[in-house]
């Protein structure tokens, strides 16, 4: 069974024009010890389904979905208290703009400690407990390779370098050992050690403590160093997804295909400074969505069926949604 199971999401939100499907019919499967990656151009709708799943959306945003599932308990019925605990405990999340979730006025190691679970700083006086709890964050600190512990957990949000901030945050989400850490992002605009320490760590945990992790990015070369899977968002749609081999070797979507080539190290066939096969023009605004399949007016395969959305195909454990995909009879 699945760990998060989502099917056919659908995220509106109410602009001056009107509801606009941000998702429209977005699928998203992680299983149980497994790295999915959830890739997309920018504006391709990535954090809005990690904002789905953490719940809480404002009121003008809107979410149906036919399936939103944990451990196979239905999400869209729990109540606020049960969702929350879920998020407590089971999902962790370090979102894309992480020190912008943190209390400015208290110093990190206060906030670090204060949300370590009560369940792990045992029976005892208060001090004992107090003890306890620094030596969970200091400990957590250090697994996320901050040396300096003391400076930074005696610092406040501000005071500290984005690089720092990004991996206390992962310490942050690790505090209550969850099942699944979703990281938006997690390595933007760090410079190339760090992103290689982060992307080590998650490997790490992923194979150390079978943490599930859905990893949420642009960077194709660190996903598919890591991942077992990778799911392709384009404007609000899941046009591909599967085990990340197989869409590597053989993507079936223009779009999937578009993205890999777009990273010429991703591809071994790619002699060196090959001009890119990337994609004309851009992701369109949401206010400006195309019909169907979100991607025709800038694929080139596209013909008049395209103005209907296409349905979600499978090959074994590889899922495409595709009028005329590459690689078949199609094609
Ligand atoms: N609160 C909001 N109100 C209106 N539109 C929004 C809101 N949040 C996101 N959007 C729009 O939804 C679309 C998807 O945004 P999202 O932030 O999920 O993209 P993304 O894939 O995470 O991009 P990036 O890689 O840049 O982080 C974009 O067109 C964005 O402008
Ligand atoms: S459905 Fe049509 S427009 Fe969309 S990717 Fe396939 S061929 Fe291109
Ligand atoms: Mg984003």
């Amino acid at each position: 069974m699945a760990l998060l199971d989502i099917k056919n999401l659908t995220l509106e939100i109410d602009t001056d024009n009107g509801w606009i499907k941000a998702l429209d019919k977005a699928n998203l499967s992680v299983r149980e010890g497994e790295i999915q990656a959830l890739v997309g151009e920018s504006g391709s709708g990535k954090s809005l389904i990690v904002r789905a799943i953490s719940g809480g959306l404002p009121p003008q945003m809107r979410l149906t979905a036919d399936r939103m599932t944990w451990r196979g308990a239905n999400l869209l019925a729990m109540n606020a208290e049960q969702r929350r605990e879920i998020m407590r405990r089971d999902i962790a999340v370090v979102y894309q703009d992480p020190l912008a979730s943190l209390d400015p006025s208290v110093t990190l190691g206060e906030q670090l400690e204060e949300s370590v679970p009560y369940e792990f700083v045992g029976k005892g006086w208060f001090w004992e407990k107090q003890k306890e709890r620094k030596r969970i964050a200091i400990e957590l600190v250090h697994k996320v390779g901050i040396k300096d512990h003391a400076g930074v957990m005696s610092a406040y949000p501000h005071q500290i370098a984005s690089d720092i901030g990004q991996k206390f945050m992962i310490a942050m989400a690790l505090v209550s050992q969850p099942a699944l850490l979703i990281a938006d992002d997690p390595t933007r605009g760090m410079e190339a050690t760090t992103k290689v320490q982060i992307l080590k760590l998650f490997k790490r945990l992923n194979q150390t403590k079978r943490l599930s992790i859905l990893f949420v990015g642009h960077d194709l070369l660190a996903i598919s160093s890591m991942s077992d899977s990778m799911t392709v968002l384009y404007c609000g749609q899941t046009v591909e997804s599967g085990p990340i081999k197989q869409l590597q070797k053989r993507p079936l979507h223009p779009y999937t295909k578009a993205l890999l080539d777009s990273a010429p190290s991703f591809r071994a066939d790619l002699p060196p400074k090959s001009p890119l096969v990337t994609l004309p023009g851009t992701i369109p605004t949401l206010q400006h969505l195309p019909i169907g399949c979100r991607l025709g007016p800038r694929c080139h395969r596209a013909q008049k069926t395209c103005v209907q959305t296409p349905a979600v195909r499978k090959i074994h454990d590889h899922f495409y949604s595709c009028h005329y995909p590459l690689h078949t009879n199609n094609s």
